[in-house]
Parts: C-alpha cells; structure tokens; sequence
C-alpha cells in the first residue's frame, strides 16, 4: 500500500487568492487485504481478504474494465436498494462465514456482511492510518489521541500499536465491541486504549469542561446518527458545534486534526474519469474540481459545483 499526495496543499500564509487552493488528492492503492478490481455501470468490484463483492456505486458511471464472467464470479452481491444509507441486502454465491480476518500492518480485523452495505472497514482511510502513525512515530513521545465516531476501530488499534494512548468514541455497543474483538485478535489488549460509548459532541462537551486536551484528533462522523440516549447527529448542523469544542481540546502544543466528511458523495473524480473515458482518443487535457464562489469583501469560498473541462489548445486555429 502506498499513499500519494497528487498536488500539493497549497500554502496560505497571507491573501487567500482563489489560484492557491488546489485540491489534494490522498490516493490509496489498495494493500494484500483490500483491492478495487473494477468500476462502472454504477457498481464497484472489490477485493476484502479473500473475497470479492459488488456493491453499488453511483459515481462509476463509466464502463467496467474487466469481462462479466470476473464479475459474475463473485462472492456476494449488496443488491436491494439504489438509495445510498438504504438497508438493501446481500445475495451471496456460495456459502460465507459470518466474519472473515483481514490484516492492515500489526492489525488483524474481522470483515463482515452488513446493513447498509458496509463490511465493517472504510479502506480509504488507510491513506489517514498510514499519516497518524508515521505522526505517532515522528513525535517522539506518547500521544494522546482522540477518536470520535471510531467504528469498529481501525484509526484507534493503528496508533495504539504504534504506542499512542487513544481515547476512542462510539454511540453503538455493538461496533465498540467489534473493534475490541479487532484488538483482542490482533494481539493489542495490552495497548492504552479508552473504549467509550457516548455521544461522541456530549464526551467532547464533558472534556471541555473537565479542561481536557488532546495532541491529535481524528473524526470521521457520518451524516447522520444517534447518540445513546437519541441525541441527533446531523453532519451540517452538528458539526459547527463540535468543530467549537474540539479547537478548545487542541493547544498550540497539539499535532493534528483530521475530519472524514462523507456527506456529499460526488466528487470531480467522477465527472473526470467519465470525460476521460469517452474523450480519450482526443488531443489536449482534462482539468477537473469544484466550482466556488468568493463571498464579497472576504476570503470565503461557498463550494457550488463541480466541473471537468476539456481543453486542445491546438484545435480551431487557423492554419
Ligand atoms: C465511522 S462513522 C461513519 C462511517 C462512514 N464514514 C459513513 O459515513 O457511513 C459511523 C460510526 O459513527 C457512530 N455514530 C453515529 N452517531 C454517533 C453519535 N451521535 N455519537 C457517537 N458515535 C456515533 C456509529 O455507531 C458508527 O460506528
């Protein structure tokens, strides 16, 4: 597995000038355990250990690569629903345990059929696991980090292993008990971890109170859920608040926030691999990325769409 930055973040010292921000792109290519085989017609063809699973994805809209007899061989199917948080259902070929082991480096994790068309690990965020641990291990003493929204716990059992002391928070039972099965197989039980299950804005409104810090805070929370007595998570009414409290859990002294927002799904990769595709035999370039506007007066952008755009700078001259 190996992890690219494509374009540098681009520094902001001073004007925010729409030219310096340029979207990075944190690529994740897939490690022994996980593979992205193929992609198109709205589904996605996925390795996960040693079995391979087609789930919908609306932002394949290309052609797959491989022949259909590849995707017809495989192990289960998530079929049932077209809505992206509907429950849908599996149909599987053969016969399939209830939960099968994966690895990603000192972890070992158990993979599993889901609602929702989960299987229990979000493989891009290795991209994420690979930079916290190497934060971990350039610091050169123990930090103490916060995971908010842990599932079933790959961002806590990873810098744990790498000697970090985690504080990791899930409203479900069910998912803390799943990550701590992940840490019992993986050999970890001994490794500073705080299991918590609690609303993940009302544990960090208590740690604000209590005067708590952090040295490194990961989120990854979804657009919507329920904390253990019904509190309401909703990404973009929430997220103000909770973005509040955890600034006051950071200190000059900390070393880093990362937040996942899966709230909106489409991307400019999508409409840029669809242009890619049909223009391919073309002259010239594709450029891709949002379109924003510039409120007046300030540096703020409002993210309004995105865009790809083809261009041959050497068509329609006259010659
Ligand atoms: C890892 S996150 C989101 C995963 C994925 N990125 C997505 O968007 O579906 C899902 C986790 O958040 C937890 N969760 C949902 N609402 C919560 C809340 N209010 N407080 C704490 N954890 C919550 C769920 O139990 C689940 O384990």
């Amino acid at each position: 597995m190996s992890v690219t930055t494509a374009t540098p973040a681009s520094p902001r010292k001073d004007g925010r000038t729409p030219q310096s921000i340029l979207p990075t792109l944190l690529e994740m290519q897939g490690w022994s355990d996980y593979a992205l085989l193929d992609m198109g017609n709205g589904l996605k063809l996925e390795r996960y250990g040693r079995f391979t699973i087609v789930r919908p994805e609306p932002q394949a809209m290309g052609q797959p690569r491989l022949p259909q007899k590849q995707w017809d061989r495989a192990d289960a199917v998530f079929t049932g629903d077209v809505e992206e948080e509907g429950p849908g259902r599996w149909r599987f070929n053969k016969q399939l345990p209830e939960t099968w082991p994966m690895k990603y480096g000192p972890v070992t994790f158990n993979g599993r059929f889901m609602s929702f068309r989960h299987v229990g690990v979000f493989p891009e965020q290795a991209a994420h696991w690979d930079w916290v641990q190497d934060q971990v291990q350039q610091s050169g003493r123990q930090l103490k980090i916060l995971n908010l929204f842990g599932y079933t716990g790959m961002a806590s059992l990873l810098p744990a292993a790498a000697g970090a002391h985690v504080t990791h928070v899930d409203a479900s039972k069910k998912a803390i008990g799943w990550a701590r099965e992940n840490q019992e197989m993986s050999g970890l039980s001994d490794k500073p971890i705080r299991w918590i299950c609690e609303d993940a804005l009302k544990f960090v409104q208590r740690e604000v109170r209590r005067g708590n810090t952090y040295d490194g805070i990961i989120l990854d929370p979804p657009k919507y859920g329920r904390g253990t007595k019904g509190e309401v998570w909703d990404f973009f009414t929430s997220m103000p608040e909770m973005m509040a409290c955890l600034r006051q859990l950071l200190t000059e002294d900390s070393r880093f926030l990362i937040l996942t927002s899966y709230a909106i799904r489409a991307s400019f990769l999508a409409s840029h691999e669809l242009m890619q595709e049909h223009l391919s035999g073309l002259p010239g370039s594709i450029e891709s990325g949002e379109l924003a506007i510039r409120e007046k007066d300030s540096p703020r952008l409002l993210s309004t769409s995105l865009f790809s755009r083809w261009c041959n700078p050497e068509g329609a001259q006259n010659k």
